[in-house]
């Protein structure tokens, strides 16, 4: 017969914990809540309160129930207070000595048919569960931050847990309304085992001077769409967390370098800065605890400022290519304002380009978001032409043309025989070095790059790379124009992938090593990283709708730049692309799409 949960017992009420509780109380359970100090309590007491005023303020809860919530939390010091409860689950630091030694402890207070839970990140559940008389009744019940609002929790079995507790756990997840997937006992289960590489890389990232925090976080918010950046991220998990995780998945994961912990974060742990909780961490907090970021001695001017700071002055633009991207990138110009010409290879790419155009516009007519005096005016303002002459007196030309490093060359010899001095030349190469580029010209501090992404008139985000030649004018030419735009312009080295695809595809390919490995489903990794991180989609459906093919050769490059042996693609999906296992446009990728 299922157990019946009436009494649960929390271990720990700091980040976690305290999100736990109130998932527990909230869905009707009574919870005894426990820490180590009445100091610790009253931290705990305060994030709960706050937390719960916060869904009052916000109309998500009713005073009422606020108070029902609230006085079912019987708040104590010491592990004597779990004699009763039917179930415990701990949320103390991430040291396998202090859980072990914790879980011995529980073992003899707890009533001998309770369920010892841990919410562990990435220690084995297993080892957890030998300090204890009844590893059977262990179990690994991992929540995702911030508690009351992830959906998602793994449930880790162990060889030795029982079926019925499993049942059980599965059962108790639902009545709290989160979505469960079960898996068993490795390093950093499912989601974490995928996030945590790119959270490191991403430090790295910043570490290295590659690009600010503002815009590594602005760069994944904008360009993937998912809800925090990965710095901001870091700094909710708590960075000793953080590190915790991370040094545990690089000793038990097989000593990917990609998980040994950037040196920073050990650097800023013991610094104390430690995230939100103590205030600071990669951003400055209002006050600790407290999600508000306040400004500090890092905080980028406005970019106003960043107009003022040597920009030349923009009016007139070329747009070379005939594409998706070049067809994009005309319409954002001449919306903003700019007098544009569109060069192609022919008459016929023109009319062709100019009928997308109008297409496009018309749409946004349509759709409320242009009048037709704005559409009328930006048409107006593009030239046809499918004469590089025509742009002898643009100030600013963007290519986009095929994606081969020798016709990128060329054409960039040619604009600077044509274009007058001073113009800025840049292209919108996702994958090639802007350098090889840049030095096709005799100008190279006027090349940079700008990786708009698809499609151009919606995304909010372009990339601006610099190469070690462009110019302090160039790179202010392009961030004004960027603002100009309405986009959030983010300035990165010339390094493959930029910021957002170096982040992406490694993590989209560890997702495909881990489907490979028979670790999970695709569809319950897909769940894994919706639910749990909040990811617009999940790693499955991004590639199916990139494209199995594109990837690999995204991959395939960040692996040839970096040399990094975790970057090497997935065998799987090496085998998917020559299968013609494409994605959404060949019908079939990781899923089957001709059925739906
Ligand atoms: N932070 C995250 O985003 C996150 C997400 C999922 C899981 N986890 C896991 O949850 C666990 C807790 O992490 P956290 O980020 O909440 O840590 P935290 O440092 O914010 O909180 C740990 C709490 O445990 C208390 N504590 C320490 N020793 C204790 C003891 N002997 N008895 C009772 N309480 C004690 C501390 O006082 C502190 O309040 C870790 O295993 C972590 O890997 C963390």
């Amino acid at each position: 017969m299922a157990r019946e949960f009436t009494r649960v017992g929390v271990v720990g009420l700091g980040t976690m914990g305290a999100g736990i509780v109130e998932v527990f109380a909230r869905n009707g359970l009574d919870v005894t809540a426990v820490e180590i100090s009445e100091a610790a309590l009253e931290r705990g007491r305060v994030t709960l309160t706050g937390s719960t005023d916060r869904a009052v303020a916000k109309g998500k809860l009713a005073e009422a129930e606020r108070d029902a919530l609230l006085a079912r939390v019987d708040f104590r010091v010491g592990l004597d207070a779990l004699h009763d409860v039917d179930l415990v689950i701990e949320a103390v630091p991430e040291h396998l000595d202090l859980k072990q030694r914790i879980f011995a402890e529980l073992d003899r207070v707890c009533k001998p048919e309770a369920i010892l839970a841990t919410n562990t990140s990435s220690l084995s559940v297993t080892e957890i569960s030998v300090a204890t008389s009844r590893p059977n009744q262990v179990i690994g019940i991992h929540f995702f931050n911030p508690a009351p609002v992830m959906k998602l929790v793994e449930v880790v079995r162990t060889v030795v847990t029982s079926a019925d507790v499993v049942a059980d756990v599965e059962a108790l997840c639902e009545r709290l309304g989160k979505v469960d997937v079960t898996i068993s006992d490795r390093a950093g289960f499912i989601a974490n085992a995928l996030l945590f590489g790119y959270l490191n890389h991403a430090v790295g990232m910043f570490e290295a001077r590659y690009a600010t925090r503002e815009d590594i976080d602005a760069a994944m918010k904008l360009g993937c769409g998912l809800p925090m950046g990965p710095l901001a991220l870091m700094d909710l998990i708590g960075l000793d967390t953080a590190y915790e995780i991370l040094d545990t998945m690089y000793r038990r994961g097989g000593r990917d370098r990609r998980h040994a912990p950037a040196p920073l974060l050990k650097q800023m742990v013991t610094a104390g800065l430690l995230g939100r909780k103590s205030g600071r961490g990669f951003y400055t907090y209002e006050r600790p605890g407290s999600p508000k970021v306040v400004p500090d001695e890092y905080t980028p001017l406005a970019a106003d400022a960043a107009l003022a700071d040597g920009a030349r002055a923009i009016a007139k633009v070329g747009v070379v290519g005939s594409g998706t991207m070049a067809t994009g990138i005309i319409e954002v110009f001449a919306k903003a304002g700019y007098e544009v010409i569109s060069v192609t290879r022919g008459a016929e790419k023109s009319a062709k380009v100019c009928e997308s155009v109008k297409t496009s516009l018309n749409k946004g007519v349509v759709r409320g978001k242009l009048s037709e005096t704005d559409r009328d005016a930006a048409l107006g303002r593009i030239t046809w032409s499918a004469t590089l002459d025509h742009l002898a007196d643009v100030d600013l030309v963007v290519e986009a043309v095929i994606e081969e490093l020798s016709v990128k060359k060329a054409l960039f010899a040619s604009l600077d025989e044509i274009c007058k001095p001073g113009v800025v030349l840049a292209t919108t190469t996702s994958s090639l070095p802007v350098i090889d580029v840049a030095m096709a010209t005799q100008r190279p501090a006027d090349v940079i790059g700008l990786h708009f992404f698809n499609p151009a008139p919606i995304m909010p985000l372009v990339e601006i790379v610099q190469t070690i030649r462009t110019s302090a004018e160039t790179s202010a030419t392009a961030r004004a124009v960027c603002a100009k735009l309405g986009k959030t312009g983010v300035v990165c080295g010339d390094r493959s992938g930029f910021i957002v695809n170096a982040l992406l595809f490694p993590y989209l390919n560890d997702a495909v090593r881990m489907l490979e490995a028979s670790y999970s489903t695709a569809d319950d990794i897909d769940y894994a990283m919706k639910l749990g991180c909040g990811y617009p989609m999940g790693p499955f459906e991004l590639l199916d709708v990139v494209g199995l093919d594109v990837s690999l050769a995204i991959q395939r490059e960040l692996y040839l730049e970096l040399r990094e042996p975790g970057f090497a693609p997935a065998p799987l999906l090496e085998h998917l692309v020559t299968a013609g296992y494409l994605g959404r446009k060949s019908g079939r990728g990781f899923r089957d799409h001709t059925r739906r």
